[in-house]
């Protein structure tokens, strides 16, 4: 047998196990995939806007199919540059940007560059897997500070302040957040940013749902605090839904020269993978040269979507959930009782009786029990039958007492 590497090995995805179920059930009966956080999986509302399709197509018809420079193509970073400065008042210049193949691999591009055995980050619980994927696969540890779900799922900020410690090289805020759908309120922003100022740590945002919000706009670290190193990413895949290209981007806001080195290594990563997909490059630029409503269009698709789910949500009384502000998930928590061991088996039995798929929230690291994540993506007519479905097995389990 050939051996793995054992940082491979210990990698987990949790919630593997639902897809496995999940594909066994569609045999007999109708899933409703309320677990994937793919816009383009509902064509029939979300699909990647066509003038920026036709700028791809036109990109590689042009010639543009070749390695592109391995920090990402210059007018693309050049564009990305004034976005950041018109949206969120965020200087930089284009040696401040580094495309990636989307987020995921700025987030490993950063854990590639710091993190080690005896060295923590502070990430959010409940949070994105990825984040502790590759922080323990370059040997880091991963220690949750914890999203409060009294407060509209804002970080404990005293969480974050008590686990600081000599070994802590970063705060990673995420906002909107997944899988919560909370935002991080100014103050909140503020204080973390004050802490990460007091001891000399390096902040790092995950900007990826920062156009999809509903009632006020998100709060970016940089955008707020002009004396803090601060590594932000951002991409494609969400606001102009188009997950499959794999781009994104990541920039260094470095005003007191910190990240010169960290930003030069990672470098060197770029270099080793070549570049990010160049004709998607070439389109992206199309994106912010000639910009066009889709996003804002997503957006109140995805808001007549999160109403309706929330109301027939307040109906269930196994469940109680706080409104999302951004992103496209709502996290319930279950009320399991005696029926249920945990969310974890909550959920497989919600997908073996009705065929609804959701995921279970311990899948997303500490804090995350006893919820589960779905996605409110789906037509308000699919969403009617998912939660008539819903309604009916909680009915059938409460009889069951
Ligand atoms: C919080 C968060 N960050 C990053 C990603 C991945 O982004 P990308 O497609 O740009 O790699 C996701 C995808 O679901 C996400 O939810």
């Amino acid at each position: 047998l050939v051996k793995v590497a054992e940082r491979l090995r210990n990698i987990t995805y949790a919630i593997r196990d639902v897809y496995t179920i999940a594909k066994e059930v569609a045999k007999t009966k109708k899933v409703h995939y309320l677990n994937i956080g793919d816009p383009g999986l509902f064509p029939d509302s979300f699909s990647t806007p066509k003038y920026i399709r036709e700028a791809l197509a036109k990109a590689t018809l042009e010639g543009n199919n070749l390695y592109a420079d391995s920090l990402g193509v210059p007018e693309l970073r050049r564009v990305i540059c004034e976005a950041e400065k018109a949206s969120k008042n965020i200087c930089l210049n284009i040696d401040d940007i580094l495309i990636t193949q989307g987020v995921t691999e700025g987030i490993m591009f950063l854990m590639s560059g710091l993190a080690e055995p005896g060295r923590e980050f502070l990430v959010p619980g409940p949070g994105y897997p990825a984040y502790s994927n590759y922080i323990t696969f370059f040997g880091g540890s991963e220690v949750y500070y914890r999203l409060d779900e009294e407060d509209e799922w804002n970080p404990d900020v005293d969480s974050i302040r008590k686990q600081i410690t000599e070994k802590t090289q970063a705060i990673l805020v995420s906002s909107p957040n997944n899988p919560t759908g909370g935002m991080y309120s100014e103050k909140v922003m503020g204080e973390i940013l004050d802490l990460a100022a007091e001891h000399k740590i390096l902040v790092i945002s995950d900007e990826i749902y920062d156009k999809i919000t509903y009632d006020e706009t998100c709060v970016s670290p940089a955008s707020i605090r002009k004396d803090v190193p601060i590594v932000g990413m951002n991409g494609f895949s969400k606001a102009h839904m188009a997950t499959g290209w794999r781009l994104g981007y990541m920039y260094f806001y470095d005003p007191d020269h910190k990240l010169k080195e960290l930003k030069e290594n990672i470098e060197k990563m770029a270099r080793i993978r070549l570049c990010a997909n160049t004709p998607a490059q070439y389109a992206a630029i199309e994106s912010y040269t000639h910009p066009r409503d889709h996003t804002s269009r997503l957006v109140e698709n995805l808001r007549t979507r999160r109403d309706y789910a929330y109301k027939r949500m307040q109906e269930l009384p196994e469940l109680s959930v706080t409104m999302p502000k951004g992103a496209f998930y709502m996290f319930p928590k279950i009320e399991l009782g005696t029926t249920w061991k945990n969310d974890r088996e909550f959920v497989i039995d919600l997908l073996k009786e009705t065929g609804v798929c959701v995921t279970y929230g311990s899948g997303f690291g500490k804090y995350g029990d006893d919820h589960f994540r779905m996605t409110f993506l789906p037509s308000v007519n699919e969403l009617e039958q998912a939660f008539d479905k819903i309604d009916i097995f909680l009915k059938s389990r409460r009889q069951n007492k």
